[in-house]
């Protein structure tokens, strides 16, 4: 490695929005998509800079495989349960990652999923596709409308404020749970806050945008869903470990659900059987942020962060 340049390790990738930023100041070692677990530790060494993803455990052990001279762990995503925060904070590593650039995108992909399952796509086209489309059928694939719907947002933050306006400009009553009140959403939406159970039950529709913690953990399980009950749907697009999705599978199976709209998964990229085979159940691949400009966006604020901590500023998003 040159002296003057410090090393920036991407443990899987980075688009060249980012990417290329990092290439023109620092050495930069990339593990790429199919880095195993070894390759990324292998990888690690002497990096001042480590670029991780949602897929990535940031631990003490890749810390420690990274070295005494690492500064910053920069993620590429705004969700950062991948990380071990206090193994940062213990070896004085700064940690950030990248709001704002995917709010938009992750808050429309919600909505399409609220959609998709409040109308049974996923069967339908999975029906049409198979040729067991028999014709016009009025008693068919019937789900409910938002419009007139109340809508239920559990974690108001960006992405859960995004998504309830986009249900109230479709005409939905917008209600929602969360650590703290939020003035502006229940003044611009009259958004009313309740506990989750009491949103659970009024809610037709269930959204999901809290972050993964200790408490949100299985904070859906069958005696929420019962709550949601076999008219509602249930939509999470924020990270997996908060709804069991066997319970999930089985409340589609015997119908005390509506409907469900997952986006990610407890065990990424493994996904349940039990899920794959439920009915009224529209399953995606972890890609709520996955348009151009949020995915370029956020690749470009790995780059302004890591760039900021190597170069002793402040970093526009710190996390620790
Ligand atoms: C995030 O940013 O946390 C998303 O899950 C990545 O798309």
């Amino acid at each position: 490695m040159n002296a003057e340049r410090q090393l920036v390790v991407v443990a899987r990738v980075l688009l060249p929005a980012g990417l290329d930023r990092l290439r023109e100041r620092f050495e930069v070692r990339v593990g790429g998509l199919e880095a195993g677990w070894e390759d990324v530790l292998a990888n690690a060494a002497g990096a001042s800079a480590l670029v991780a993803d949602p897929s990535m455990p940031v631990n003490s052990e890749l810390l420690d495989a990274c070295g005494e001279q690492l500064r910053v762990v920069a993620n590429f995503a705004v969700g950062y349960d991948n990380v071990d925060l206090e193994a940062c904070k213990e070896r004085g590593v700064t940690v950030t990652n990248t709001p704002d650039v995917l709010t938009e995108a992750t808050a429309e992909l919600a909505m399409a999923l609220t959609l998709a399952a409040a109308r049974r796509m996923s069967d339908a086209e999975r029906d049409l596709r198979a040729g067991r489309w028999g014709g016009w059928d009025p008693a068919a694939y019937r789900g409910i409308e938002v419009r007139g719907s109340t809508v239920g947002v559990v974690g108001l933050g960006r992405i859960g404020a995004r998504y309830a306006e986009l249900a109230h400009g479709l005409g939905a009553t917008i209600v929602y749970a969360g650590r703290s009140e939020r003035p502006k959403a229940e003044s611009k939406l009259g958004a009313e806050r309740l506990s989750l159970p009491a949103l659970l039950e009024a809610a037709a529709v269930v959204s999901i945008h809290a972050p993964a913690t200790p408490e949100t953990r299985s904070m859906i399980g069958a005696a929420e869903l019962e709550l949601i009950g076999p008219e509602g749907v249930l939509v999470n697009t924020s990270r997996g470990p908060l709804v069991d999705s066997e319970a999930v599978a089985s409340a589609l199976e015997s119908g005390a659900l509506g409907a469900a709209g997952l986006d990610v998964y407890e065990n990424e990229p493994d996904v349940p059987t039990s899920l794959l085979e439920a009915p009224r159940c529209v399953l995606l691949p972890h890609i709520g942020s996955a348009t151009i400009a949020a995915r370029d966006g956020m690749a470009s604020a790995v780059a302004d962060n890591v760039i900021a901590v190597l170069e002793g500023e402040e970093p526009p998003s710190r996390v620790v």
